[in-house]
């Protein structure tokens, strides 16, 4: 079945579709409707005049790839975002799902991508595809009263985020952001330069030299159901007191609301520095993170080893969930650091010296090389994960770091 690009002709007929799936309320009329796809992505669908009784001009499936980085492993990734992901509803039913799919890993893999990421709607739809939950979007309620009493810290002071500062924000983000795995870089055009707008607002903390240590992004809300007044969507300090700091400036808002919503990365540092236990879970729905390695060997190269590490082994990885040659994730490779540097290639002889070999299947690889996680948390959930024990035990240090968090929902 021909999948082929979609361009600025479809843009307006797969809009319509897709905002009539997610519920969105697209107006092609209106003058500020979009008319054409971001520069930022790649869209891909298949006509429905391709399919049995199926009418010309109706676009039968289509998805968009986001042309994003991550962070991963102290390095930074090329990775595909899979957004809008749609089937015609006359179409439904009908296997096009898997064909479009398979496609979009094909496309990631043909744009250099290392990995793909999506929020899936049905995680075992995705699964069957390679596509592995690794992180979830996690929110907590935060009781102001439990700020309160937080003293101030010495040497910081907060100055607001402007339009000329915003940039001051963005290389902060990616300095604090960049020992993380899975967080989005935040690069245009998929996201403009300049203030968010729409309610966003923001705080920088600094010194007394006026070196920027950290900030705080918030969109003040009307007190909804569970009294929550404020949205707190990042708070990223360099340390802990500095953390401190951002928390006490929040503590500020209990005149005009008794809780926040303090948007958290996975195992956040801000969890060790909230002074009270009131903190709880909000009680929306999390929404799940599933990545899939699209190239095994880009993906480990970007990554920085830790200094003292030193060796290679054999990693295997199998994937029966596209066809072969769709993509770069299969295959037996030789990984190797040295000095904090990772070199994978595929496997053409010269493996003398190896450690020994790692066995992974599609799922364990997607789960694996996002980092944080072990051999040993993959045979938990189940997936293939053998190894020599040198083998392992090297491939742990390799991939060891905190698990992944993405902000960005999409
Ligand atoms: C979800 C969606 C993309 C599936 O597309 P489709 O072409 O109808 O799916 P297929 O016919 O290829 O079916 C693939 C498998 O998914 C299953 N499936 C399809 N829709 C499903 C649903 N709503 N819930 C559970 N399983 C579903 C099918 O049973 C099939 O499984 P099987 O092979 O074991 O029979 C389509 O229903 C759709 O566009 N929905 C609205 C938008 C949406 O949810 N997009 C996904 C966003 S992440």
């Amino acid at each position: 079945m021909p999948v082929r690009d979609l361009t600025a002709q479809d843009f307006v007929t797969y809009k319509t579709m897709s905002s009539g799936a997610f519920g969105g309320s697209y107006d092609p009329s209106s003058a500020a409707a979009p008319q054409d796809f971001s520069p930022g992505e790649t869209a891909i669908g298949i006509d429905a005049s391709a399919l049995p009784g199926g009418l010309d001009g109706v676009i039968a499936a289509g998805a968009r790839i986001r042309h994003d980085q991550i962070a991963l492993g102290g390095g930074l990734v090329r990775c595909g975002g899979v957004a809008g992901l749609v089937v015609h509803p006359a179409h439904r039913g009908d296997g096009l799902f898997g064909t479009l799919l398979t496609a979009v890993i094909a496309r990631c893999a043909a744009e250099g991508m290392a990995v793909s990421m999506l929020y899936p709607s049905h995680p075992a739809l995705y699964r069957r595809y390679g596509y592995q939950v690794v992180a979830r979007g996690q929110s907590l309620i935060v009781p102001l009263v439990d700020l309160q009493r937080i003293p101030a810290v010495p040497h910081r002071r907060l100055v607001p985020v402007t339009a000329d500062s915003m940039p001051r924000l963005r290389d902060l983000y990616h300095r604090l952001s960049a020992d993380d795995n899975g967080m989005l870089r935040r690069e245009p055009p998929l996201f403009a330069d300049g203030l968010p707008g729409a309610g966003w607002s923001a705080l920088l903390l600094q010194d007394e030299s006026g070196t920027d240590h950290g900030y705080l992004s918030w969109t003040r809300r009307r007190e909804d159901p569970h009294g929550v007044g404020l949205d707190v969507h990042e708070l990223l300090g360099r340390t802990r007191s500095d953390r401190l700091a951002l928390l006490r400036s929040l503590g500020s808002w209990s005149t005009v609301t008794e809780l926040v919503r303090l948007r958290v990365r996975t195992e956040d540092p801000v969890l060790d520095a909230l002074p009270g236990a009131g903190a709880r879970p909000s009680p929306e729905p999390a929404p799940l993170v599933m990545t899939r390695v699209i190239d095994t060997a880009a993906t480990l190269r970007a990554r920085r080893a830790p200094e003292q590490l030193a060796g290679s082994i054999r990693l295997v990885v199998e994937d029966s969930t596209v066809p072969e040659g769709d993509c770069r994730a299969a295959g037996s490779f030789l990984v190797s650091a040295h000095s904090g540097t990772i070199a994978a290639e595929p496997e053409g002889g010269g493996s003398a010296g190896l450690l020994g070999t790692v066995r992974l299947d599609i799922h364990a690889a997607s789960l694996l090389l996002m980092g944080g996680r072990s051999l040993a948390d993959a045979r938990r959930l189940d997936l293939t994960a053998a190894a020599d024990p040198a083998a392992e035990t090297f491939l742990d240090a390799l991939l060891a770091g905190p698990r992944p968090s993405v902000m960005d929902a999409f």
